[in-house]
Parts: C-alpha cells; sequence; structure tokens
C-alpha cells in the first residue's frame, strides 16, 4: 500500500473557516424555486407554499448564506415584478433558460424562506439589461427602514422592518457572451463601480461583489478581472470567481484533480488583485466571492434547451450525483477552507434539483444527493481556525491536470473545544495509509472516522427509489500514540477524521 505523511501543527495557521464559505445558490432556473423550495399544495408545503421537507434538508445541510435570484437569470430580471399581490404578477420570458417566469414567487417570499432556512441573504443585482438606478430602487426597497416610496412598499407588502441584506453581487457573469447584456471589462468596470459608489450611498454597511471570470478557462480570464477591478477596486469587498468540473468524457483521473485546477484559479485570482492593490496603492486586500461551484455534467445543457419550447419551470440539468462526484466535491471544500485566508464567501450551485444536493419529486418526497454529505459534514465539522497541511502524497499522472497528488487534505483546529478536524481526499484507486503527526496538539485521542468510498461502486448514485446508497460510512477510529496515528484511506475517497482532548 502506498503511504503519506501529514503534520498537524497550530502554529501553521491560515485563517479563521468563515461560516459564509458554505453558502448555496437559489436561481430561478428549471425547478430550484418552482417545484424545489417553493410547492404550493404540496403536502409538506406551509401556507406560504415553502416545503418543510426541504427547509429542514437545507437545515440538516449547514448552509449558511443564500445567493438570489440568479445566475444567468437576474441579467434579465426585473425584480419588482415579484412583489405585491401575486395575482397582478407579470408573466414574462425569461431568456437565460428559455422558461416562462411566473413571478409568483419573488424577493418577499425569497426572504421570509430564508429566515425559516436560518441562512443569511445575498442579492444579486441585475446589471445586463438595467443598470445604477434598478440596483439602487431594490437596495432602497430592502434595506432603507421606511419614509420612501420604495421603502413603504416593502411596508405596505407586509415587511416592517428592513430586510438588512449585506452581500450584494453587482451583476452575474458579465464576461461571459452567453450572459444578456454581457460587456466588456471596461463597460462593466465602468457600471459596477457607479452601482457601486451610489449603493453605499444608500447602505454603506453593504459588502459589494464584482463579477470576476466565469470560469478560468475563459479567453478574458486575469485581463477581465484585473480591467474590472482597475475600476472598481476601491468601491467594492470582494471579486466573484465562479468554476463547474463536468465528469461526461468519463476521465475518472482528472475529475479527481479537480481541485487542483480551483487551487490554482484561487491563486491566480489573488495574484490579479493584489496586482491592482499594489499599482492602485492599495493596503486593504480583496476577497474572493467564489459564488458559483460545483460538479455539473455541463455538455447535456443544450440539447436540453434546443429539445423544448416555453414552459414553465422545466426540470433542467438535474444531474444525478455519483459517488465520485461526491469525493470531488469535498475536495473542492478543502481547497476553499486551504484558502480561508482570501475566499470570504462561496456558495455551491444550486441548492434544490438544478445540479443540487437537494432533490425532489413535484407533488413527492425530497432526498439527499451523494454530494450532500460532504457538504453537510464539512459545514458541521470545520469550525475554529484553518491549519495548512502540506501533506507529503505519493503523485499520479492526469490527461487534463499534468502529474498531481493522491492526497489533498486541511485541517481546522476548534481552540474553545479543543477539537481537531482533519479533511482527506485519497484520488488514487487503492486505499492509502496516512501517518499522521499530532504532536503539534498533545493530549488528542480519536473521536470518529468518516468516509465517502467510491472506489467500488464509482457510479453509484442516490435516487428517489433508493436514496441512502451513498453515503459516509464509520470507519474504525483512530488511536494516536505518542502524538501519532496512521490511518486506512480507502480508494477513491473523502473522509473527515475527527481528534479531541482525551478526558472530554
Ligand atoms: O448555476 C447555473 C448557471 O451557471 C448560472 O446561472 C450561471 O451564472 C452559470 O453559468
Amino acid at each position: 500500500m502506498r503511504t503519506a505523511q501529514l503534520t498537524i501543527d497550530p502554529a501553521f495557521s491560515i485563517g479563521p473557516a468563515d461560516r459564509r464559505l458554505f453558502g448555496s445558490f437559489v436561481e430561478h432556473m428549471g425547478r430550484c424555486v418552482y417545484g424545489g423550495i417553493y410547492e404550493p399544495g404540496h403536502p409538506s408545503a406551509d401556507s406560504r407554499g415553502l416545503r418543510r421537507d426541504v427547509l429542514d434538508l437545507t437545515r440538516e445541510l449547514g448552509v449558511s448564506v443564500v445567493r438570489y435570484p440568479g445566475g444567468n437569470f437576474v441579467s434579465g430580471y426585473r425584480w419588482e415584478d415579484g412583489v405585491g399581490p401575486v395575482g397582478n404578477r407579470p408573466r414574462r420570458l425569461d431568456l437565460a433558460w428559455k422558461t416562462i417566469e411566473t413571478n409568483a414567487f419573488g424577493l418577499d417570499e425569497f426572504m421570509t424562506w430564508a429566515a425559516e432556512a436560518g441562512v443569511e441573504p445575498m442579492m444579486a443585482v441585475n446589471l445586463g439589461t438595467r443598470g445604477v438606478q434598478e440596483a439602487l430602487d431594490l437596495l432602497e426597497y430592502a434595506n432603507h427602514p421606511g419614509g420612501t416610496e420604495l421603502s413603504d412598499l416593502r411596508r405596505k407588502h407586509g415587511a416592517e422592518d428592513p430586510y438588512g441584506v449585506r452581500l450584494w453581487c453587482l451583476g452575474n457573469e458579465m464576461d461571459g457572451p452567453w450572459q444578456v447584456g454581457h460587456k466588456t471589462a471596461d463597460e462593466y468596470g465602468r457600471v459596477a463601480a457607479e452601482a457601486a459608489r451610489a449603493m453605499k450611498m444608500i447602505d454603506p454597511s453593504i459588502s459589494l461583489i464584482a463579477c470576476g471570470s466565469s470560469n478560468r478557462r475563459m479567453p478574458t480570464f486575469a485581463s477581465w478581472e484585473a480591467t474590472v477591478l482597475e475600476h472598481t477596486y476601491e468601491h467594492v469587498d470582494y471579486i466573484s470567481a465562479h468554476t463547474y468540473y463536468d465528469p461526461s468524457d468519463g476521465d475518472q483521473a482528472s475529475i479527481l484533480a479537480s481541485a487542483v485546477d480551483m487551487d490554482n484559479f484561487i491563486t491566480e485570482v489573488v495574484a490579479t488583485a493584489d496586482h491592482v492593490a499594489a499599482k492602485q496603492r492599495h493596503k486593504r486586500k480583496l476577497k474572493i466571492s467564489f459564488d458559483e461551484w460545483n460538479v455539473w455534467y455541463e455538455s447535456r445543457l443544450q440539447a436540453d434547451l434546443d429539445r423544448r419550447g416555453w414552459v414553465e419551470a422545466p426540470a433542467l440539468i438535474e444531474d444525478d450525483f455519483t459517488a465520485v462526484d461526491a469525493v470531488v466535491v469535498g475536495d473542492l471544500l478543502i481547497t476553499l477552507l486551504r484558502h480561508a485566508d482570501r475566499v470570504g464567501v462561496a456558495a455551491q450551485a444550486q441548492l434544490a434539483n438544478v445540479i443540487a444536493p437537494i432533490r425532489t419529486r413535484n407533488g413527492g418526497p425530497a432526498w439527499r444527493q451523494s454530494i450532500f454529505h460532504p457538504f453537510a459534514l464539512t459545514a458541521r465539522h470545520a469550525r475554529g481556525t484553518v491549519l495548512r497541511t502540506d501533506p507529503v502524497s505519493p503523485r499520479y499522472d492526469t490527461k487534463k491536470y499534468g502529474d498531481v497528488p493522491v492526497l489533498d487534505t486541511v485541517a481546522v483546529h476548534d481552540e474553545e473545544t479543543g477539537e481537531l478536524t482533519v479533511f482527506a481526499v485519497n484520488r488514487d484507486n487503492t486505499d492509502l495509509a496516512l501517518d499522521i503527526d499530532l504532536r503539534g496538539l498533545p493530549g488528542l485521542s480519536g473521536y470518529s472516522f468518516q468516509s465517502i468510498a467510491a472506489g467500488s461502486d464509482p457510479s453509484a448514485t442516490n435516487t428517489e427509489a433508493d436514496p441512502d446508497r451513498v453515503t459516509p460510512r464509520d470507519l474504525p477510529t483512530p488511536t494516536p500514540d505518542g502524538g501519532r496515528c496512521t490511518v486506512r484511506l480507502p480508494a477513491v475517497s473523502w473522509s473527515v477524521l475527527r481528534f479531541g482532548p482525551a478526558n472530554a
């Protein structure tokens, strides 16, 4: 069996594991809203049409912040269509997803849902077909206490107190030619800077996110960030990053190394932001909002769109995630944690049905996809300070990313409880013996060792009929001896190892 080594030392601290790293995303796309979080008449729905089964799963998932209402959808959206008496709301064409939007669900319903789910709302404004004025109107409606037309309209609609939304995205993927209202970096940078400046006049407490690249493969990647930040650096708090990894070609070795790409992406965005900071003499370091990331069988999307005409809430990109996909998602979370000093917000796309950890059937049950589990366990146990682990690992070759390590890890130390959690991915097709040196944190004993192993059945999925086929399994809890222990990481697996004070 191949071996790897890991040394844990609280001195190697990266930064706090911000709860905002465990965000998700609700877009008016497919059945994420309609038939996902909202389905009036569903047996579990409350009087407002919110599905309680999905709310329960959202809380179990441990989601901290939820981005809304898009995504590509937001670039053609008129937010005021979705407020006020439902019977008066217009039906519109949503160009992003070739869908009819009924507007039965809008901002006020989302805020009610977010409060029930116990999540922080993160709003996106439309800088595709709209501009500064509409962004200001939305902010006034949402955050101004009262005494103006739009804040009083909110109160008239039943929300006496302002929503106090702190996180605001200045548009979505404006670098993408597919985006309605797509712009050049200079065009976008100018409008984003002006929207940001004016929005902070209404509410200086908000944090603003400028659009970075839609992914690292965009031909404009890095120059887009540089130009946009030249315009916006002083007005914004984050630059966004998005990425999806597509397993459709069956190249398991490469998909398992997706986190290597995410890692490089983050490093490059940080370098670009720091370059602009140096050039413009800013002391403040900008953070990344990684507000769309996931595994996505993306090559199937176009056929889905081409096949049909304009309909309401069609099933769209409802990918069935495999055990391997769960390992990849766990590894992407490890990467986000490892960059906790520069990634301040992250949102997995999306929450329900649309490439989502939660799946539902209209009128039927809700269940956990394979990718639900690494997210839920990471959100639950990554509390405290993230520690750098620098593992010594064997390597393997991939078509997409070249020579990469077999092992990926991060550790989180909770100073208050004394608990230490190690997250580890073994990308290899055989088990890996991992030696862990814990002498930097004396007196720890093993609490648990859970793993999602994809080695024996990589394409296993959770379905309505078999919802628990891919779940974490308990493995023998390691017992440190003299501050050291060895664990056996199963082939192609994501694992969480927990240690804590021996006499707790
Ligand atoms: O999450 C699905 C879509 O992917 C989003 O609408 C868009 O921002 C991205 O391209």
